[in-house]
């Protein structure tokens, strides 16, 4: 028989298996419960899931590297999020300035006319569907406006991106060929409009972060190839991730009405009910990363070359980092969760995301007294993001 991993347990845990991505919990509890080092001989595949242990490994950037860990995305740039040490630096500092506090709230006014308008439609057609009505267009509507997509262009770009975002499912199945050439379409598309927009000189004189970006960076050193980079990494981080987390958000306190309730009676909650959101569903479950040397966690070896599964689903419910990790608790303040990731890596559009989440839930407060589901949800199969995918509500106003 082949010889097993010291120390390490086997396990047939498998995050491509559409059952299990879409309601992975009872998976979670399982892996806890057997140890702390698994290995998935099928998939050749390590899985971390303690919270300790996750967030020891995305700090070990000296043996655990991140490039070819998020996605096999071909675009023909370095990728920030898949690279490390020097050249990582180098491209985190070009986006970084984005996402400043100045920035967010230059966005929020902008986030606060969409979202009420959203939920007045939702409180209007009780059943409505909150992916489609709030939690897609809006992260959507505010990266479009970041980039300086002007409204009249904005449906083409909607468009171009949700064919283009699609190749993100090719981390979890394998893209159908039409599916695989829309997202091709989509991509080349958005090329020929941001090349357009840039040579033309609209990118520089929008009043768009992306263009003060450009007009701060050191004698014009970002080129049109650049921004299409840093737009194309916005919208492929930056979307689906925060329309998954308004959508649990909406769920949870469905499911949570008691929750809701104290929120209500105390809004200085928001921040710490947030937090607790990304933990309790968070929006990026999985993620991979690659040794370059015999890596040592936990009492075991993870042999050099190997692949590991980050589960930072897992670790934000592990029970040794927090009590009774399958409840929802608004006040919880999960300090060490793993929602945006940690490390060097760590989320740079975390104040973006929280902002648009914060503005939503204030909106609801202020006049939805409870969110009541209508209808079953349905949630992606998707091995690495997870959220719903239609999810009916009724908003009840005071
Ligand atoms: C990185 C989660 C929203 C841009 C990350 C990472 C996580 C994450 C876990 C770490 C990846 C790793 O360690 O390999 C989320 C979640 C979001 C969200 C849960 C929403 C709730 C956004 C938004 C943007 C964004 C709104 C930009 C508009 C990025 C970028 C990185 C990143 C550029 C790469 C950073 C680096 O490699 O240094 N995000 N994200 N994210 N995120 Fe987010």
């Amino acid at each position: 028989g082949r010889r097993g991993w010291v120390g390490a347990v086997n396990t047939d845990y498998d995050p491509l298996d559409p059952r299990t991505a879409a309601q992975p919990h009872a998976a979670y509890r399982r892996l806890h419960e057997t140890g702390r080092v698994h290995y998935n001989p099928r998939r050749a595949m390590w899985v971390l899931s303690r919270l300790d242990d996750v967030r020891a490994t995305l700090r070990a950037t000296d043996k655990v590297t991140s490039s070819q860990g998020v996605t096999r995305l071909r675009i023909q740039a370095p990728l920030v999020v898949l690279t490390d040490g020097e050249e990582h630096a180098r491209l985190r500092k070009q986006i970084q300035p984005m996402f400043t506090t100045g920035a967010m709230a230059s966005w929020r006014a902008m986030a606060e006319k969409l979202a009420s308008e959203m939920v007045d439609e939702l409180v209007r057609a009780p059943g409505s569907d909150v992916m489609t009505t709030l939690a897609t267009p809006l992260p959507m509507s505010l990266i479009a406006h970041i980039m300086g997509v002007s409204d009249g262009d904005f449906d083409d770009f909607r468009r171009w991106s949700e064919t283009t975002v699609r190749i993100m499912d090719a981390n979890a199945t394998p893209l159908g060929i039409r599916h695989a050439r829309d997202a091709a379409t989509g991509l080349a598309s958005l090329r020929r409009y941001f090349t357009e927009q840039f040579d033309a000189g609209r990118i520089r004189e929008s009043d768009s972060a992306l263009g003060r970006l450009m007009n701060h960076s050191e004698n014009g050193a970002l080129t049109g190839n650049d921004l299409f980079m840093i737009a194309m990494l916005l919208l492929v981080a930056g979307n689906e991730t925060t329309t998954n987390l308004l959508g649990g958000m909406f769920e949870t306190f469905a499911r949570n009405p008691e929750e809701y309730d104290r929120v209500r009676q105390d809004p200085g909650l928001v921040p710490m009910a947030i937090e607790e959101h990304l933990r309790f569903s968070s929006p990026i479950q999985n993620l991979y990363r690659y040794t370059r040397a015999d890596y040592d966690i936990a009492g075991v070896t993870i042999p050099r070359g190997s692949r590991v599964l980050l589960s930072f689903g897992a670790a934000n419910r592990d029970p040794e980092a927090f009590e009774e990790p399958d409840t929802y608790r608004a006040d919880r303040n999960p300090r060490m969760h793993v929602g945006f990731g940690h490390g060097a890596h760590l989320c740079v559009g975390a104040p973006l995301a929280r902002m648009e989440a914060h503005v939503v839930l204030t909106e609801l407060l202020g006049r939805v007294s409870r969110i009541e589901l209508s209808g079953d949800p349905t949630w992606s199969t998707n091995s690495s993001l997870r959220g719903p995918t239609r999810l009916p509500v009724r908003l009840v106003t005071t």
